[in-house]
């Protein structure tokens, strides 16, 4: 399967992706972990993401094209894709449809999760991660077993750099602006392949859901 995750910042994309790519051996591309690989690199591409990211801002389109491009077409194992922060305006979209078009490979479904905005301050806020292997935590609704600590590999968690109060609402302002529209782009495309998620629920109520409607699509195809 090939899916795009759509969310508000804070809706829970990049948790839900990680439990979904292993339930149905995709590979997970998130956007946003690949930027900020490259901007913790202090590469000068890296420094320009910085002025960006910190911003609350979203990345040129044509420097996320480029990036997520080689990222997609990169040789994997996985069959599947799930892309997780990309496309994120309408010209990655379009962008994204020409690359996986050419490569025979077309999106099967799009997965919007809904949160009300009221939730979303307080979660981003609780989040910290882990530098290492990515995992990502909640102070209150997902803690890890021991505080500070990675259960999968042990490292202190962080708190990201864009994860302040004040960059969340410009986040979240921007997404309004520029990435909502992208449900109307897609339904105008396929509406039968935009599904929605109940992302209010907790945690493991969102992924069994998703893995729930997911697991219907794969069986009505295979
Ligand atoms: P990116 O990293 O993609 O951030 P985002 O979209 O703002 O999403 P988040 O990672 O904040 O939230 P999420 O939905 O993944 O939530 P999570 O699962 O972590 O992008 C960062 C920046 O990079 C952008 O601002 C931009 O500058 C740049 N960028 C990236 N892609 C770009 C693009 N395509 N074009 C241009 N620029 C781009 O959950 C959040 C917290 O809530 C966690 O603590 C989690 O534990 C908790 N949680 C999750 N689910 C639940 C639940 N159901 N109940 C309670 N808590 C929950």
């Amino acid at each position: 399967m090939r899916i795009v995750l759509l969310g508000a910042p804070g809706a829970g994309k990049g948790t839900q992706a990680k439990r979904l790519a292993d339930r149905f051996h995709m590979r997970h591309l998130s956007s946003g972990d690949i930027l900020r690989a490259e901007k913790s690199s202090g590469s000068d591409l890296g420094k320009t993401l910085a002025q960006y990211m910190d911003a609350g801002k979203l990345v040129p389109d044509d420097v996320v094209v480029r990036v997520m491009a080689q990222a997609i077409a990169a040789p994997r194992q996985e069959t599947g894709l799930l892309l997780d922060g990309f496309p994120r305006t309408v010209p990655q979209a379009r962008a994204l449809d020409v690359q996986l078009e050419a490569l025979g490979a077309p999106l099967d479904l799009v997965a919007a999760i809904d949160v009300p905005e009221s939730l979303i301050v307080e979660r981003i806020t609780g989040r910290r991660s882990c530098p290492q292997c990515g995992e990502a935590y909640h102070v209150r609704f997902l803690p890890p077993r021991q505080a500070g600590v990675c259960d999968k590999c042990g490292s202190r968690l962080v708190q990201r750099d864009d994860d302040k109060e004040e960059v969340v609402r410009k986040r979240l302002a921007v997404y309004r602006e520029q990435t909502e529209p992208l449900v109307e782009y897609y339904r105008r495309k396929d509406a039968g392949k935009v599904l929605f998620f109940d992302g209010a629920k907790a945690p493991d109520a969102v992924t069994a859901d998703m893995v729930e409607t997911l697991g219907r699509y794969q069986q009505s195809e295979g």
